[in-house]
């Protein structure tokens, strides 16, 4: 006989991340096209040779502290070190900030289309996730008065994807604290900032000037960690003695901890990436607005492209025979059957994509 599992978990849909084909080019996870700084590869290498991280032993505290304070000079802001917390990945940090404050039939507000895990954390943690769409066929901005209007009581949570996957758009400022101060104290809202260096432009500074937010960086995109699954908050001071309840202990490990340090330490090489993706996003963008319909403009490292009339499960099929993985947005709640979205690679990797779709 098999125990049964909670009942709940029949309304949650398995995380579908971007495939990997081995040899393929990989265009469907917004990775990182050049990869991590050499200084990272060379740091972790020295580090465990010289017997600096014992991989016997958990994850030193001081090494975690360390991080947590080059975290607070990179992004600034009026942050402290006391405002930062890790994660294994955004993805952990949000699994947490989601246990935290969602209890039994608690509520969380979702602009859709967006980033799949917010509504699964939510269901997860026994909450019930309530979507508000995004202005499809303008430019998937955030209809404001309606956010505010779905609000409620029971309401936890606001998750805020800025620059938004897949849409590729950022929140202004004046629509973000009009939000935060119509909810007040009675929801949290949550920016997720995983690609806010291809944007150049940060929320964080919103953390210390208001109690309801927290804003979460990663790793994984611009400094091309993702691999290593490290993440991080900044979240009011308040909070931190919940996280530090409700965070698994030791989720960011010692060589993710290192590299993160010496990520940081290597602006050049951040800049270097940074420069590249902007380029390649605008070579990328003029070319996909030869074959489709519309291309909407982007903060991030990846493009969407409304394919209409076409299918996207069609044309990501077709691209794939030509060993070309991109996303197909149909997984995306509210996202319909006719976008893709596109990571921007090398100019190799975006001549191959942009010759297969022409
Ligand atoms: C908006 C958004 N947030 C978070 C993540 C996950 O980031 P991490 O690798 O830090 O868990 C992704 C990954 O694609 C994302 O698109």
């Amino acid at each position: 006989m098999r125990v049964p599992v909670r009942a709940s978990l029949q309304e949650i849909e398995e995380y579908k991340p971007g495939k990997l084909v081995k040899g393929a080019i990989k265009l469907s996870s917004n990775e990182n096209p050049l990869g991590p700084s050499p200084e990272v590869i060379r740091e972790i290498v020295k580090c465990l040779e010289a017997g600096e991280l014992n991989l016997n032993v958990y994850p030193w505290e001081k090494n975690e502290e360390e991080l947590r304070d080059e975290i607070s000079r990179y992004v600034g802001g009026g942050s402290a070190k006391d405002n930062v917390v890790l994660g294994a990945g955004v993805d952990g940090v949000l699994d947490t900030l989601a246990r935290i404050f969602i209890a039994n039939g608690d509520e969380a507000l979702i602009p859709i289309p967006t980033f799949s895990l917010y509504e699964s954390l939510v269901k997860i943690a026994g909450g019930v996730p309530r979507y508000v769409k995004r202005k499809s066929g303008e430019d998937f901005s955030i209809p404001v008065k309606d956010l505010i209007s779905a609000c409620n009581k029971k309401t936890k949570l606001i998750f805020i994807s800025s620059p938004n996957n897949p849409t590729g758009n950022c929140i202004p400022e004046d629509e973000i604290r009009e939000i935060i101060e119509s909810v007040d104290s009675r929801a949290m809202v949550v920016i997720d900032e995983a690609y806010a260096e291809f944007a150049g432009s940060s929320l964080v500074n919103l953390v210390t000037e208001y109690e309801n937010v927290a804003v979460m960086r990663t790793f994984s995109k611009a400094f091309g960690l993702a691999g290593l699954r490290v993440g991080y908050g900044i979240i009011p001071e308040w909070l931190t003695s919940a996280y530090k309840k409700v965070a698994m202990p030791f989720s960011v490990n010692s060589i993710a901890i290192k590299a993160a340090i010496a990520a940081l330490r290597d602006p050049a090489y951040l800049r270097k990436t940074v420069e590249l993706v902007k380029h390649e996003r605008a070579f990328l963008m003029e070319n996909l607005r030869r074959v489709f319909k519309k291309v909407y403009p982007s903060e991030a490292n990846f493009v969407l492209a409304d394919i209409s009339p076409a299918k996207s499960a069609v044309v990501c099929a077709e691209l794939m025979k030509r060993g070309i993985i991109v996303r197909d947005c149909s997984s995306f709640r509210g996202a319909g059957d006719s976008f893709i979205r596109v990571t921007v690679g090398t100019r190799e990797q975006n001549e191959l994509v942009a010759e297969a779709l022409i």
